[in-house]
């Protein structure tokens, strides 16, 4: 699978993607708001496997994809259903600091989102954020999102005042 978007081009995972990838799951801008066993090379590592296994699924039951800027991958973005023939689906993104402000997480937003809503028939987008993190606040409401409240999240985000953010957004709310 291949989304050509404006800027960017999105395109499906390989094994030489590893390092591209830890790089800026190392950087600290970008773990403010993970628990540090999921900044290491071991977890970055069980990412790609999984997003690996994911591309092989048949029938697909999700597109998590590496977004890329000039053949450098910066990010990556993904739409994935709970079971295969549900229309229910969660929505992540992250970008590689270094490409943060310039519209680059939007614009692969809107292409990975438009695929998910149209050709895996998804009615129900769901995302969840730290309540602290303003910047996928403000990302996600772009986009058409909205919140569907605050809950309680695991021990390091209570101890650090923080809750998890639940947001939604429906096929008849999407803009393209
Ligand atoms: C969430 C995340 C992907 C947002 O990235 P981002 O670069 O801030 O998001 P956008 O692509 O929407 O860019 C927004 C900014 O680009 C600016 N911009 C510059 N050129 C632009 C252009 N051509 N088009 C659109 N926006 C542009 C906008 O004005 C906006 O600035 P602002 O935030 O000061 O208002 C990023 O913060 C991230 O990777 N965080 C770590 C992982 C994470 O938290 N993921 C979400 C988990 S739920």
């Amino acid at each position: 699978m291949e989304i050509r978007a404006e800027r960017l081009l999105l395109r499906e995972f390989t094994e030489s993607d590893l390092d591209a990838l830890h790089a800026y799951h190392s950087d600290p801008r970008y773990g403010e708001f993970y628990v540090p066993e999921e900044l290491t090379a071991e977890h970055t590592r069980k990412l790609l496997n999984l997003f690996l296994g994911w591309a092989e699924e048949d029938p697909r039951r999700g597109c998590q994809v590496a977004i890329t800027l000039a053949d450098e991958l910066i990010g990556t973005c993904g739409v994935r259903k709970s079971v295969w023939d549900g229309t229910d689906a969660e929505f992540g993104i992250e970008l590689n600091p270094e490409h943060w402000g310039q519209g680059y997480a939007e614009e692969a937003a809107r292409a990975i989102l438009g695929r998910g809503f149209t050709e895996l028939g998804v009615a129900i987008m769901r995302g969840q954020s730290v309540s602290r993190n303003e910047g996928a606040a403000r990302l996600v409401r772009k986009l058409g999102f909205v919140s569907i409240g605050m809950r309680k999240g695991p021990p390091w985000m209570q101890s650090r005042g923080w809750q998890v953010q639940d947001w939604e957004l429906a096929r008849a709310a999407w803009s393209g």
